[in-house]
């Protein structure tokens, strides 16, 4: 099994751009002594790769979940807040809770708190889920927010969608919203669905498989014991996990500890 430890450094994620990994099974792991060690290289690579994007914005999914919670206060920290390029970087979100802004359970709200509330960016740059009215009237309107910075309605292979899209994983193979035995997980067309989870609270948005297959970089964040068995199973390609069906036209990289590597 290929892995990185704790001597990983940038030019490794740049290096696998020539030798491919674009799914679950094939994806570079980079493996990391602990939580703290994720969040720190994440937040060093992604100011490289959006300071290294010239003449169109960055474009980048933000994931929800613990995780990435320290990654977001080290963005927002003296060492890079003014050194990430804000202003042209354009923040969408994986997935979303379908409840207010204010909800202590909605990935916005944790963003912005960890976050956005601390740095200078153009409001105008960052796309919150919407989440009222009707759910598949929201999906549809948070599609057309991603076709009008796309440029287009339908995603062309070699003009990724996204730059970065970032994941984490639960317990139960889920990744975004993309849950177990749920209709959107056979979505094919839209960008952007519905999913009501049955073993977790909340009607969700999400973006689907082919939207996340649109882009430069998938990065899976895990950290911890608690994801051992569920990635085991889907860097296996074990097919009941829906996380085992995320590809990418660009590089899939685990980001990971070593607990969660099972070393
Ligand atoms: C969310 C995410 C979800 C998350 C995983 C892992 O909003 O919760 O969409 O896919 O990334 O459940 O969550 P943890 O990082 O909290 O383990």
């Amino acid at each position: 099994m290929e892995s990185r430890n704790s001597c990983w450094e940038m030019h490794d994620m740049e290096k696998h751009d020539v030798t491919g990994g674009h799914d679950v099974k094939t994806g570079l792991m980079v493996v990391l002594p602990d939580a703290e060690a994720i969040a720190q290289h994440m937040a060093k690579w992604l100011t490289e790769q959006a300071l290294a994007k010239k003449g169109a914005p960055f474009v980048i999914a933000l994931s929800g979940g613990s995780t990435p919670k320290r990654l977001y206060q080290i963005l927002a920290s003296a060492e890079y807040r003014d050194r990430f390029p804000w202003a042209n970087t354009q923040f969408f979100f994986g997935d979303e809770r379908f409840v207010p802004e204010s909800d202590a359970a909605s990935n916005y709200n944790m963003v912005e708190t960890e976050m956005l509330a601390h740095v200078t960016v153009p409001p105008a740059n960052v796309h919150p889920m919407p989440t009222s009215g009707d759910p598949a009237q929201a999906a549809a309107r948070y599609q057309a927010e991603l076709e009008a910075v796309y440029g287009g309605k339908t995603l062309e292979p070699g003009r990724p969608l996204f730059d970065v899209v970032m994941l984490g994983l639960g317990d139960n193979g889920h990744t975004a919203s993309l849950f177990p035995r749920q209709p959107v997980l056979q979505e094919k067309k839209l960008w952007v669905s519905t999913c009501v989870p049955d073993d977790a609270p909340h009607t969700r948005l999400t973006l689907t498989y082919p939207a996340i297959h649109s882009s430069r970089h998938v990065v899976f964040m895990l950290a911890g014991t608690g994801k051992r068995e569920a990635f085991a199973k889907v860097r296996a390609g074990d097919p009941a996990e829906p996380a085992s069906h995320i590809t990418t036209e660009g590089e899939l990289i685990w980001l990971m500890d070593k607990a969660a590597a099972g070393q």
